[in-house]
This record gives structure tokens, sequence and C-alpha cells, in this order.
């Protein structure tokens, strides 16, 4: 009897060990599924690459030698007679000596001397004082525009800082004209620079495309006293570009030697 419930209380003491070890199991397993899942470890997010922020280049304007080394300065001949840009000075005669331009033409606009000047030239020259009566009310006048070779033997005073000797004028090249006011007011003389017309050629000629060819105190490059009357065709490119690098003499711009005198 005594066996008996000894192994009764065996039995039922392991039936309780299994009941609590069940319920252990169940326990944790329930709290295992329940759980909050654990967040994994978040991989650092990738900060942006940050754009690089456009910086605006500064765009510094062309400084004149910049624009001058732009500009192609082999568009045309400095040399031929017949191109717009032919330099003629004390070193640069006319070539031949006894040139005449092959187009010139009667250049319609008020004048003391009938003036001719090439076909291209003229039509700036009439543009260009249309412009300046339309704009200030008042006129000007052509005093002198081509000269030939016999021509410039008459006008040759002796005092080569005044005139041209034959052969050595621009004027040989019927791209040169010496402007004056109308009514006459200090023609052909210093005073020209002071007058309304004078004042408009300086700050305007160029947008017909003629530059002021004797600046004053440049007598040391072009070999000429101040001529503020005297205007030289060169086509609106190479004169706009002259004025906006500030370069006044053709010498300067086409890097030739400064002609102060003649060679003999
Ligand atoms: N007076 C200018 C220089 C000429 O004679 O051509
Ligand atoms: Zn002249």
């Amino acid at each position: 009897m005594l066996v008996k419930r000894k192994v009764l209380w065996i039995v039922a003491s392991v039936v309780a060990a299994a009941l609590i070890v069940t319920i252990v199991i169940v326990v944790v397993r329930g709290t295992g599924r329940n759980a909050v899942p654990t967040p994994k470890p978040s991989s650092p997010t990738p900060s942006a690459t940050p754009s690089p922020t456009p910086t605006p280049t500064p765009t510094a304007p062309p400084t004149p030698a910049q624009l001058k080394l732009m500009f192609d300065r082999t568009q045309y001949s400095i040399d031929d007679p017949t191109s717009i840009w032919v330099v003629v000075d004390k070193l640069r005669p006319m070539n031949p000596p006894s040139f005449a331009p092959p187009d010139l033409v009667s250049v319609p606009v008020p004048h003391v001397h009938a003036p001719l000047m090439r076909a291209e030239a003229s039509a700036a020259v009439v543009a260009m004082f249309a412009a300046y009566t339309s704009e200030t009310g008042l006129k000007m006048q052509s005093q002198s525009a081509y000269r030939s070779y016999a021509a410039q033997q008459s006008v040759y005073g002796g005092n080569d800082t005044l005139t041209a000797r034959p052969g050595y004028s621009e004027h040989q090249t019927g791209l040169a004209i010496d402007i004056s006011a109308l009514p006459a007011k200090c023609s052909l003389a210093t005073c020209f620079a002071d007058t309304p017309q004078g004042q408009w050629l300086a700050a305007n000629a160029y947008k017909w495309g003629f530059i002021l060819r004797y600046p004053n105190g440049l007598t040391d490059i072009t070999g000429y006293q101040f001529e503020p009357w005297h205007y030289r065709y060169v086509g609106v490119p190479l004169a706009t570009v002259m004025h906006d690098t500030g370069i006044p003499t053709l010498e300067q711009f086409f890097d030739l030697p400064p002609a102060p005198a003649y060679a003999g």
C-alpha cells in the first residue's frame, strides 16, 4: 500500500513537472511571437551628395588687348591699294605711286570742291551726313575727297607735318575726306574740333566706318599734326573695334612701325 502511494506520487510529480515545462514553453514562445521586432540597425541614410552650386562665371569684358586679338586683322590687305584697309603713311607710299581707284563716284553731298570717292566710301559719307542732319538739324560739307597724284602735287605745300607728298596721301586711295561745317566755320583748322560737326564726328563717325586718321598728340606715329577734319573710311567692323579698343591709329592697330618721317 505504501509502495502504491509512492508510485502515484511520483507519477503525479512527473505529470505536474511536464505540465509546468509545457506551460513555460508555451509562454516563452508566445512572448517571442508577439514581441515587437527589434528594428534592424538601420543602415546610415546616405546623406545626399551636395550638388555643387553653379557659381556664375564672372564674365569680365575683354580688355582692349584681347579685343584686338579676337579681331581678324587679316580679313583685308593693308598693302593692296584697292583694299579698304590699305595703310598709307610716310613709310608706306601708294603702290604703284600713280594708283587711281577703279570705282570712283561723285559724292552727292554739299561741298567746297566737287568730291569723288570710291563707291563704298561715298555711300557711307552720304549716310553719315544724312544722320548728322536728322539728329541735330545742322549740316556739314565735303571740303576735299579724292586727290590724284597730280592733284596732291599742287596741294603739297612743303611742310611735311601738314600735307603729304604726292604718292603718300590717303586722299589718293579714294577713301579719305576732309569735312567742314556748313555754314563754314574753322574749315581745315584745329578749331574744327570744337564745332558741333567736329564733336559729333569724333564721337560718331566710326558707326559709318570712318576713323579720325590724324588724332591730337600722335604726330610721332602718324607723321601729321592734329587734323580733326580728316576722316578715313575703313569699314564699320574695323572702325568699331578701333573705337572700342581705344586704339587710335592704323599703325598701332596693325602693329606697324610709327611713321613720323619719310625714309629718304
Ligand atoms: N593732309 C593730309 C596728311 C594729306 O595731305 O594727305
Ligand atoms: Zn585730308
